[in-house]
């Protein structure tokens, strides 16, 4: 069973936890600034979380099933060749140039919100602000593909051949997912794939779309802290998420920040 939006109560609670996600990275912009710390942004993040939203903060020991360490901070912040599920740390302080990601997951009323988006310190080298426009071209062309009646494939195809065609590659080990009370719920979203390929999307199919953009090779691998994944030729990546839900003719999404003018029909 996929994720599914079927009743008022379970629209407003996910309008409400995506509104309230896209919030934490409007918040957490003006301080991504060279000098500042991931372990910083992070508390930053946390306390707004808690104390301003009066949300939980989903990835604060999320997971830990098997011999998987629980993820230990309330936000993933992946700098430069880190690919997703950065660990905000002391030990990393952002420097001119660095370009990160900042994926915020906040449970709201028992619904998730998760959205993420990239983030420069300083300034950024032509081939970073290239990497970052790009990607948030392909989550925008992944998400225009979204209609009942269409394929979760069309928006695989759709985000893969952008990319390709600017000659970055697309991960493969992460896809989006089912999202609604649960976290991680069913269909995977890949983000890459051939038309008319997998699940029919149907109305109130709640999901997310995540693509994560690598500036070399597509590969990557996970660090021994069991979280970080990070490019295998230490090349950039880059990646943005929004929380959607299908409707009849395109869908709506839940992550919508302000300085979005994008809009899918
Ligand atoms: N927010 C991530 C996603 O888009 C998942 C983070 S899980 C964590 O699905 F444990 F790493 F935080
Ligand atoms: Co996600
Ligand atoms: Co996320």
């Amino acid at each position: 069973m996929v994720a599914m939006v079927d009743s008022a109560a379970d629209l407003d609670g996910m309008r409400a936890a995506g509104s309230a996600a896209a919030s934490v990275l409007d918040m957490i912009g003006p301080y991504v600034q060279p000098g500042v710390t991931t372990e910083e942004l992070d508390q930053i993040c946390h306390s707004y979380i808690v104390d301003e939203l009066h949300c939980i903060p989903a990835p604060l020991n999320y997971g830990g099933g098997g011999n998987q360490m629980p993820f230990p901070k309330s936000i993933c912040t992946s700098v430069n060749h880190v690919v997703c599920h950065g660990i905000p740390t002391p030990s990393k302080k952002l420097k001119s140039g660095d370009v990160l990601n900042i994926d915020i997951t906040v449970i709201k009323d028992g619904y998730h919100g998760d959205t993420s988006k990239m983030f420069f310190a300083g300034e950024a080298s032509v081939l970073a602000k290239r990497l970052v426009k790009i990607t948030q071209e392909c989550l925008y062309r992944g998400i225009e593909a979204v209609r009942a009646g269409a394929y979760l494939g069309d928006i695989g195809y759709a985000i893969q051949k952008h990319a390709e065609a600017n000659r970055f590659s697309v991960v493969r080990e992460f896809c989006g997912h089912g999202i609604g009370r649960i976290f991680h719920d069913a269909p995977q979203v890949l983000h890459y794939g051939r038309k008319g390929s997998g699940v029919r999307l149907e109305e109130g199919m709640s999901f997310t779309i995540e693509p994560m953009i690598n500036a070399g090779k597509r590969h990557i691998k996970v660090l021994p802290d069991q979280w970080t994944a990070v490019t295998k030729d230490h090349k950039m990546s880059a990646q943005w998420e929004h929380t959607l839900m299908v409707t009849a003719d395109g869908c709506e999404i839940f992550t919508l920040r302000e300085e979005e003018r994008v809009c899918s029909n």
